[in-house]
């Protein structure tokens, strides 16, 4: 493959994505490759990736699935599909160079002569292309898919490494249901894969914004000192969209919001936010301080679970003008269904940072407006000068917009020009797209180079899922057995009076988007 690296010479600040190693030559097999994460994410991600000169000089593509189709009707439809998401141009020439890489591969899962044929295949390309064996498995499929195809990959000898090569496997979320189905899955994964080949998505931590919390926390002496319980009031971490459940609800009706959203995305960001700082850089470090996060959550269990969370569920509404049904009313969705689709939690962590700082997680479909941001709130000033008598200040708030219009601003306190002291709330402010005049890459671009790389950094491990579960299993299991339906909120509103009310017990309300 040509190289399309971007030019240094264009702009200095793209020297780091040129100087990175290419990945080593390797094979990548996706699983479940007719689903809407290969066309959607993983083909158009990769086709990025090559765009821009960051895939090996030798790859294979295979995709994996049930249904019968040749390589060219295969990489027919992946196309089109490149050219609906792709965030670059899909440039005819390009593409077919791309294109030629990608081969299908019909079988079964369940099937072993699939695997044993898939094998032979492999050490022909191997040896056409210089692949040398390195090969990637991304499971892709539904959850109920992964165990069969981790056993027949592994009764195919396919997890073999020779000690020439590496393999690896990269498992899609959703990771367990719960705590003892996550440990299921653990054990089988790693039955088949050592924890080092074993990497775990998690897209939120392959966003460009996520990875930036620790720069700004670690890279600025000004944040960092101020980054604790004494001046910091409390923190707001949102997640809101404007979707509904989108044809999803075969999963999500099982699912709900706590599941799938709280316990993968939004505590890593929890954890990036309120982490110690890492001995260094390496992935073990990082995620060695995200699990101390995941151990000092305190527990919420029983009663305190309604005192501490809220659920609630949309009901029909507005949104962008347009009407829109109810939760309930989605093709799917069972009709008394109390699957909440918005969440708001209260969460302590107990540990010295952090003793006595709520930190508050908010999250829900069909709200007014997309975004994703932490919000840190700074404690106010004392009251003993410009706020003495009746002056109330605005406190600092420091927003990282994960998306979109990602970025950082910094709400500050600044006196109004004229003779008499008034003082109004201002914004220093950076947007990514402007700062840096590139395109931020698509979190799957990301994690698919550093899974070639061998660097595990951006996944979950074993013990910070199992963490997670540990903390919304109790949640759940509250709900489960308190037999309380779900709050109600207007599709196209922030949520139900309860989120507020949640959040106004603890002196202070939720931030607009
Ligand atoms: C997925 C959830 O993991 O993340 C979806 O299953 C959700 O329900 C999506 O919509 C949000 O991701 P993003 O990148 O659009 O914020």
């Amino acid at each position: 493959m040509s190289s399309n690296r971007p030019d240094a010479s264009e702009n200095p600040l793209w020297e780091g994505l040129t100087n990175r190693p290419l990945p080593q030559p390797c094979t990548l097999v996706i699983f479940g490759a007719t689903g809407d994460l290969t066309h959607r994410k993983l083909i158009p991600a990769l086709y990025n990736l090559y765009s821009d000169g960051n895939l090996p000089p030798a790859l294979t593509v295979v995709g994996f699935a049930r249904r019968e189709k040749s390589d060219d009707q295969f990489r027919a439809e992946l196309k089109e599909a490149s050219l609906k998401f792709s965030r670059q141009t899909i440039t005819e020439e390009l593409w077919d160079h791309f294109a030629s890489c990608i081969h299908y591969h019909q079988s079964e899962f369940a099937t072993p002569s699939g695997y044993t044929s898939l094998a032979k295949k492999l050490d022909e390309w191997d040896s056409q292309r210089g692949t040398r064996g390195n090969r990637i498995f991304y499971l892709a499929v539904a959850p109920d898919q992964f165990e069969v195809v981790l056993k027949n990959l592994k009764t195919s000898g396919l997890n073999n490494t020779n000690p020439e090569s590496w393999t690896r496997v990269i498992v899609e979320k959703p990771f367990g249901t719960d705590l003892a189905s996550a440990r299921r899955l653990n054990t089988l994964v790693q039955g088949a894969f050592p924890e080092s080949g074993t990497y775990r998505i998690d897209h939120y931590l392959g966003k460009e914004t996520a990875q930036n919390i620790m720069v700004l926390r670690f890279a600025n002496a000004l944040f960092e000192s101020a980054w604790n319980a004494r001046y910091i009031h409390h923190i707001q971490i949102t997640a809101s969209e404007l979707l509904g459940v989108e044809g999803r609800a075969g999963y999500y009706d099982h699912a709900g919001a706590l599941r799938d959203m709280v316990q993968n995305h939004l505590l890593q960001l929890l954890c990036l936010t309120a982490m110690e700082p890492p001995v260094d850089l390496e992935a073990d470090s990082i995620r060695d301080e995200k699990v101390k996060v995941l151990r000092s959550l305190r527990p919420i269990t029983g009663k305190d679970v309604s005192a501490h969370v809220l659920r609630a569920q949309y009901g029909a509404g507005s949104i962008n003008g347009k009407r829109v049904v109810a939760y309930r009313d989605e093709q799917g969705v069972q009709p008394e269904s109390k699957t909440e689709t918005f969440v708001a939690l209260h969460v302590n962590i107990d540990n010295w940072r952090w003793a006595g700082v709520p930190f508050f997680i908010r999250v829900g479909k069909r709200l007014p407006k997309p975004g994703t941001e932490i919000a840190v709130h700074f404690k106010n000033v004392p009251q003993v000068l410009f706020n003495k008598t009746t002056e109330v200040l605005d406190e600092n708030v420091l927003v990282i917009r994960i998306q979109p219009d990602e970025g950082v601003s910094l709400r500050m306190s600044a006196k109004l020009p004229g003779s008499s002291v008034r003082i109004e709330p201002v914004k220093m402010d950076f947007h990514y797209g402007t700062s840096f005049g590139k395109a931020t890459p698509e979190a799957y671009e990301r994690l698919l180079m550093d899974a070639m790389s061998g660097d595990a950094t951006l996944f979950a491990r074993r013990d910070e899922v199992e963490e997670a579960w540990k903390f919304i299993d109790s949640i759940r299991e509250y709900w489960d057995h308190s037999g309380e339906e779900p709050a109600v909120y207007s599709a196209g509103t922030w949520g139900p009076s309860e989120a507020d009310h949640l959040i106004r017990t603890f002196g202070t309300k939720w931030r607009r988007l």
